[in-house]
């Protein structure tokens, strides 16, 4: 335990004090069209207010925005507050391939057995067909790894199990997203695709992009939902992605404006059917209050950030996350107005691996090692 202390942090855990409030911008009615300005043109302090005055779809804290946006200009700097979370991509690749491996999604939306998988990633490369969405990207250092993994060509397979075919990722925090896009410009093939469309960043928040009409949406399909145990069936008209990726971003949602089911249910509603809703959180233990809050907030050497920096409660534990996905799947199976039954679970899948960081290893999946502050999540949804 002692070996994965200070390392076994949320970024939070790294939070640098807050300078500005946030300096977003942008209309609740977009319709999934970049609204970022070029990264030369920061809006003023008061847009931001204007902006936060404005939102009211939302799950956004305005006290994360303005945390997040003080951590913007080192976001990319690989020794600096974001550190953890360089450290940590590797594994979201690893834990993404594992999904896939166990149930891929199909473009007709028919399940795919893990064994027709094998079958098919053995005797053929697989197409690189599955729509990304990542939520809370940050400034962009797991869409970013995911937008290098799309093919130039699209008739060349998949050169990575991630199988992407596009990413759209989204932040509320303005800063992070003009520093990904400036970033992203900096490796041609990455550039190419922000060019093509097939990697997009927008300065919006989940619940905009759920309002918004699939058909602008290149990446994504609107589906017409119906299941076996629902006697209604729903039309869904909201972009929908076969991969909806949610990494270190529930612990920071507001609790005051929303619940974490409710967010968890808008996040499944973005997943098409047979598709992958893939995050990374802490749990809300006593084994992570220890290493999470007491050790890392110890006086240094011992502890490696300022004492207070910690929100131990937004912590969330698997079983409330296993829960919650229960429920949204239920509610989203009848169209929210009810709670359809059990049946609407058919075709789910549950992952769930705890991370720890060995020094001088980096980060490893741990099975077991959930109680112990990080681990990855992943649901499945039925078709
Ligand atoms: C710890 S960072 C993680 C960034 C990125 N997912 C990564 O792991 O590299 C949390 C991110 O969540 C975003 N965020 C905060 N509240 C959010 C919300 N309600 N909906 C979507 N994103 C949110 C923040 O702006 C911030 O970029």
């Amino acid at each position: 335990m002692p070996t994965i202390r200070p390392q076994s942090l949320p970024l939070r855990a790294l939070r640098a004090p807050s300078t500005s409030r946030s300096q977003s911008q942008f209309s609740r009615q977009i319709k999934l069209t970049p609204s970022v300005s070029p990264v030369a043109s920061i809006p003023s302090k008061a847009q931001s207010h204007q902006f936060l005055r404005n939102h009211t779809t939302s799950s956004v804290s305005q006290d994360e925005v303005s945390h997040f946006s003080s951590l913007a200009s080192s976001w990319w700097d690989p020794m600096g507050p974001s550190r953890i979370l360089h450290l940590m991509n590797p594994l979201r690749h690893e834990f993404i391939a594992s999904c896939l491996a166990e149930s891929s999604p199909s473009t007709d939306t028919q399940a795919s057995t893990s064994t027709s998988t094998a079958t098919a990633t053995a005797t053929a490369s697989p197409p690189a067909n599955l729509h990304y969405l990542d939520i809370g990207c940050g400034g962009g250092i797991f869409a970013e790894s995911l937008a290098r993994t799309i093919p130039l060509d699209p008739s060349n397979p998949a050169p990575t199990p991630t199988r992407a075919a596009s990413m759209t990722a989204i932040d509320p925090t303005t800063d992070l997203i003009q520093i990904a896009k400036k970033h992203a410009r900096l490796d041609p093939t990455v550039d190419s695709h922000l060019r093509s469309g097939k990697f997009r960043y927008l300065n919006t928040t989940l619940e905009d992009v759920l309002a918004s009409e699939s058909e602008s949406n290149p990446g994504s399909t609107s589906t017409s939902t119906s299941t076996s145990s629902s006697t209604s069936s729903s039309s869904v008209t909201h972009p929908q992605f076969d991969i909806v990726t949610l990494f270190e971003v529930i612990e920071h949602i507001d609790p005051k404006t929303t619940t974490y089911q409710s967010f968890l249910e808008k996040c499944l509603s973005a997943v098409k059917p047979g598709g992958w809703l893939i995050g990374s959180t802490i749990s809300r233990t006593f084994p992570s209050f220890l290493l999470n809050q007491v050790i890392a907030e110890a006086p240094w050497p011992i502890g490696v950030v300022p004492r207070g920096t910690h929100e131990w409660s937004k912590f969330v534990n698997p079983p409330e996350l296993h829960g919650w996905a229960q429920e949204g799947l239920m509610r989203l199976a009848d169209g929210g107005v009810t709670r359809a039954g059990s049946g609407a679970l058919d075709g789910m899948l549950w992952k769930c691996v705890g991370a720890v960081y060995v020094p001088g290893f980096g980060w490893k999946m741990v099975p077991g090692s959930e109680d112990w502050g990080n681990y990855f999540w992943a649901v499945r949804r039925g078709v």
